[in-house]
């Protein structure tokens, strides 16, 4: 390569000629978005929730909960919710309400989460060799003579609860029982990506905890789709995602499509997409480029695509048959006869000779044996025994691709 040749490469790169990404902070897990699509409803929900905080302030210490699997948009909304809620408290009423988001993760202990607080509201004192108790005091006495109010929003909640000390836990979810205060100053919002892992509680924490509920359902693929637009038009270059690349993205992840319905992994995934689109030095962002990054960060797809390689043909159309049946419905486990009757439809599209009951049966076993399939009896019935059959991985779109592939390829006689 010629002198000049590397200087003309490198001018390049360095004036950003070849750049799709605009803002890669946009990108960033932790950037907060201008707009929350599909999240209104729990930003309503929460508004009612903490009405009374503003309407009859000092009268109860108010408690939500929000909860919902990872990538759901918990953090996220209950912070914009928070910031909103300062401000409207100070425009409508001149009252003055602070938002702390804790997390703790981070935070891994009371004293630590106190501490915390203390440092973000800028307390004039050093927590050393205080209890939680004393802390707490600090905190709320401070808030007494500012005429303040605390909306405190504990984040990964249930990592709190599985690690920290049955007591740390109980203070945190009671202290206004143990400490006689006659206004009550502080909020809490418990954010918790299991329920299970609250209900399971001792009942006289569990019930200083549990009583508002806001779930957080995981994305559908039409609700992915209009948050990675969003992303995609803050982040990058006007036009330069095609609509086909979120819509394969949004597909992937889409809870209605079988995929996890988590927005972080759908957002990670189209950053990647547009850094490979960028190495290639492609003017756009395309499906292709949306399907590299997803092989490089789906979870699932590089053990399975492994395994479905390995697999003989009738393996294979079973295994296409199993997807048929989930895709169909709502059902989830299927006996092996409608399995069976499926299989050999779909060896007649492809024009194969189904193999016999006992060989269908290996088949079955092997996949289970994968980890692809998940079998069990059926109760007693009628009929008597028979399997029950369902996939173990969701019957997503990546799955569907990669069976289809594969067998496209053992049928043109290729592999
Ligand atoms: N409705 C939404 N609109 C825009 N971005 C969203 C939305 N929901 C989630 N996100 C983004 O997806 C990522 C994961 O959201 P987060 O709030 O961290 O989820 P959780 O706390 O439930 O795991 C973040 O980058 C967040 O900004
Ligand atoms: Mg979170």
């Amino acid at each position: 390569m010629s002198d000049r040749a590397i200087d003309k490469i490198m001018e390049d790169i360095l004036a950003g000629k070849n750049r799709l990404i605009q803002r890669p902070e946009v990108l960033d897990p932790e950037y907060i978005p201008k707009n929350l699509p599909h999240r209104e409803q729990k930003i309503a929900d929460l508004t009612m929730i903490f009405r009374d905080a503003l309407t009859m302030p000092g009268k109860f210490s108010i408690r939500a909960v929000v909860f919902g699997r990872t990538g759901t948009g918990k953090t996220v909304t209950t912070m914009t919710f928070g910031k909103k809620l300062e401000q409207k408290a100070m425009e409508t009423r001149g009252m003055r309400i602070k938002y702390i988001h804790v997390n703790c993760h981070k935070h891994r202990t009371l004293f630590l989460i106190l501490n915390y607080l203390i440092e973000k509201m800028m307390l004039p004192v050093s927590s050393r060799g205080l209890s939680s108790q004393e802390m707490f005091k600090i905190i709320h006495e401070y808030l007494e003579k500012r005429n303040m109010y605390l909306i405190l929003a504990l984040d990964e909640f249930d990592y709190f609860v599985n690690t920290a000390s049955q007591d740390d836990v109980y203070f945190l979810a009671r202290v206004y029982d143990e400490l006689n205060f006659l206004e009550k100053r502080i909020h809490y919002v418990f954010i918790a990506r299991d329920f299970s892992s609250l209900a399971g509680l001792d009942k006289s924490i569990r019930d200083h905890v549990l009583m508002n509920t806001v779930e957080f359902e995981p994305y559908t693929s039409a609700q992915l789709r209009d948050i990675l637009k969003d992303r995609a038009e803050e982040a990058f270059v006007p036009g330069s995602v095609l609509d086909e690349a979120i819509d394969f993205i949004a597909d992937v992840y889409g809870a209605d499509k079988g995929g996890l319905g988590n927005a972080r992994l759908a957002i990670e995934t189209l950053a990647q997409a547009g850094i490979i689109a960028e190495k290639e030095g492609s003017l756009v962002v395309t499906r292709e480029h949306a399907k590299l990054a997803n092989a490089r960060l789906n979870p699932y797809v590089a053990q399975i695509r492994d395994d479905i390689q390995a697999l003989d043909l009738h393996q294979i159309l079973l295994l296409k048959a199993i997807i048929n049946l989930t895709k169909g419905g709502k059902e989830d486990f299927f006996s092996m006869g409608r399995v069976e009757e499926e299989y050999q439809r779909v060896c007649q599209i492809y024009n194969q000779q189904p193999r016999r009951h006992t060989q269908v049966f290996e088949y079955v076993k092997k996949l289970r044996h994968l980890g692809i399939l998940n079998t069990r009896a059926s109760g007693k019935g009628m009929r008597g025994r028979t399997t029950l059959i369902s996939l173990a991985l969701p019957a997503s779109m990546e799955l569907e691709a990669a069976v289809e592939d594969v067998l496209n390829a053992r049928l043109s006689g290729k592999v």
